[in-house]
């Protein structure tokens, strides 16, 4: 079975607003591992799950072609409107039913997303769309972070861990894909040609409420929102309070770097 948790308009524009795009340490993998299978030029690009286009549009200048793709109709909504490259296109379908010909595509990526798929019944349309020899790169950053600033790192990522604590109770089980690195998915994966990386670390400079913005775009917090609307704010709220206080800062706009720690699979279909 497939998952959906994104359909929301407002969760979708939320989405646009606060997601990150895939690190350069991410797409260089990706690159080498897919430039020393396939030669250059590469023809198209399916990002699968893509929400709003974070994760498509870096793909434009590789590809003749890119297309991102989500099942939900608000998320690919928010996608069309940025304003971007002539070659990326969007379409709005499941992952298990991808709208392009057999053996096409030379690069198949789905950030942050595979783990919502229906993985057998995807894992055959992405048989069915690779050339030979194309590769596929599923990626994720896992439900932890560090927060770093000055001198009181330790007491910020305590107060995120226990974010992640709470958020726990209402995180979908879906997510111990991503806990355990994708090692299921990986190991469902039907090619030999396959690597696992983990602990991929990514530090990226954001302002705290665009941090505690990206917390609330999380499907643990929207379930926790659905459920406990008062709590998942004054969470919010304890947050952003305990924050400035330990970082001695009175803005949101203050900047922290947050470490996220990352995995990546990919793998390549024989010839
Ligand atoms: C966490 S978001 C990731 C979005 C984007 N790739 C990124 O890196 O920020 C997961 C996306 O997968 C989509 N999704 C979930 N199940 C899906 C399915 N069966 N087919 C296609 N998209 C799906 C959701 O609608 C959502 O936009």
């Amino acid at each position: 079975m497939s998952v959906r948790l994104f359909e929301e308009k407002e969760h979708a524009s939320n989405y646009k607003k606060f997601r990150i795009e895939p690190q350069e340490e991410i797409i260089n993998l990706i690159f080498s591992y897919l430039n020393e299978r396939l030669p250059k030029p590469h023809g198209l690009a399916v990002d699968v799950g893509c929400g709003t286009g974070q994760s498509t549009r870096i793909l434009s200048p590789y590809f003749q072609k890119v297309l991102g793709t989500d099942i939900s109709e608000a998320q690919i909504e928010e996608a069309k409107k940025v304003p971007g490259s002539p070659n990326v296109t969007y379409s709005a379908c499941p992952a298990e039913e991808l709208p392009v010909g057999d053996a096409s595509v030379d690069l198949l990526t789905a950030s942050a997303a595979v783990h919502w798929f229906n993985i057998e019944k995807f894992l055959k349309e992405v048989d069915r769309i690779l050339k030979p020899r194309g590769c596929l790169a599923f990626f994720s950053y896992l439900p932890r972070l560090e927060v770093h600033y000055k001198d009181c790192s330790e007491q910020m990522s305590q107060v995120f861990s226990d974010v992640f604590s709470i958020l726990g109770r209402y995180q979908h089980e879906r997510i111990n894909l991503v806990r355990t690195g994708y090692k299921e998915i990986f190991e469902a994966i039907p090619y030999s040609d396959k690597i696992r990386v983990e602990s991929i670390v990514t530090k990226i400079p954001m302002s705290l409420s665009a941090l505690i913005g990206l917390i609330q775009t999380l499907a643990m917090f929207q379930t926790y929102l659905r459920t406990e609307p008062e709590k998942a704010m004054e969470m919010i709220r304890t947050v952003e309070q305990r924050s400035l206080q330990i970082m001695g800062a009175s803005s949101t706009e203050t900047v922290v770097e947050v470490w996220f720690y990352n995995v990546l699979v990919l793998a390549c279909k024989p010839q």
